[in-house]
């Protein structure tokens, strides 16, 4: 069956929350906020400001709270370090330096306190306004392969919205014991492979009470329907208002109401660089696989490895 398009309104808009308190990581997270830790030599909230304009949304809203301070400047100009690159004829890392503050048009706002990752959405609104926006949690690094292997997640997600309307969440299968990390979706199949429809979304569930193994990953476009869901959204688990909780209702909602939920299954490689270990994993992997590193880091972790293993 042939879907046709419901949608034509362009996505423009990004938010990426970063004002959570990021207590997995600290003490490295007292003063900085966790988006702000490096993945090699870039701050993991690079990669996300990167995946978002490489998709085309060129407006980015960063929801900030407490020491968000180098986030700005790591997106604004940097005059005297810049000066000093220039007179060491330092090109490269100039252009390395300039770059940040010219990827997108950011933009932010402030979380007063961090009442949970729906409240931060809701915080966009005077900025996002009526138009269907993308959301991308910077502690999440989304690298390629899907099903569908034209084109990036968020992409994909992008065209689904406009294909179908509604909002879109990104779907990974996870091992059993390890649902109870996620939100997780009740989904049903639709006539593209890598398309579903959401039915239920229950959040960090028990094993034995998760309604799939296809866990929610950090990467939504939403309906701006979302905020006045999220306006009536009373806290939920762990006394936060919860995006996954909109979301649920919005999947129950027809689409004269601002419903459905999609589903993007996604089958490529995703980086928590929220906790500590899979922050060391992410480093490795994307050190490993830099030209520049990857020749030299490699040997000698295997070296490593067989000293130690
Ligand atoms: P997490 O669930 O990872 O929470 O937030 P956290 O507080 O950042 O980290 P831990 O669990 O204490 O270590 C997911 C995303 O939502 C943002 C975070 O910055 C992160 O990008 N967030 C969360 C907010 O912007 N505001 C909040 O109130 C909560």
């Amino acid at each position: 069956m042939s879907v046709s398009p419901v949608d034509t309104h362009q996505i423009r808009k990004a938010v990426v929350p970063a004002a959570g308190l990021g207590t997995r990581f600290l003490p490295a997270t007292k003063a900085m906020p966790k988006e702000m830790l490096p993945v090699v030599d870039k701050p993991a909230i690079q990669y996300v400001v990167e995946e978002a304009v490489e998709a085309g949304l060129t407006d980015l809203l960063m929801v900030t709270g407490r020491s968000k301070r180098s986030i700005e400047d790591h997106f604004d100009r940097a005059y005297e370090l810049e000066e000093a690159l220039r007179m060491k004829n330092d090109t490269q890392r100039l252009h390395a330096v300039r770059e940040t503050s010219a990827l997108a048009n950011v933009h932010y706002v402030r979380q007063g306190e961090p009442r949970g990752l729906g409240h931060a959405v809701l915080c966009a609104e005077p900025h996002v306004g009526a138009e269907p926006f993308a959301v991308l949690l910077s502690d999440d690094l989304i690298g390629g392969d899907l099903l569908n292997e034209d084109a990036t997640l968020l992409k994909r997600m992008i065209q689904v919205r406009q294909e179908r309307g509604g909002s879109v969440i990104a779907l990974m299968e996870v091992p059993p014991e390890q649902v109870s990390l996620y939100g997780c979706a009740a989904i049903d199949g639709t006539e593209t492979a890598d398309v579903v429809t959401v039915t239920d979304l229950v959040e960090k569930p028990a094993p034995d009470e998760a309604p799939s193994r296809w866990a929610v990953i950090g990467r939504y476009v939403c309906d701006p329907a979302v905020f006045d869901v999220l306006r009536d959204t009373a806290p939920g688990r762990g006394g936060e208002i919860q995006l996954t909780d909109a979301l649920r209702e919005l999947a129950q909602r027809e689409p004269s109401e601002g419903g459905p939920v999609y589903g993007v299954l996604f089958r490529g490689r995703r980086f928590d660089t929220g906790n500590k270990i899979d922050y060391l994993r992410t480093v490795i992997e994307y050190a490993v696989d830099r030209p520049d590193l990857g020749p030299e880091l490699l040997p000698w972790l295997r070296e490593f490895v067989r000293q130690r293993g």
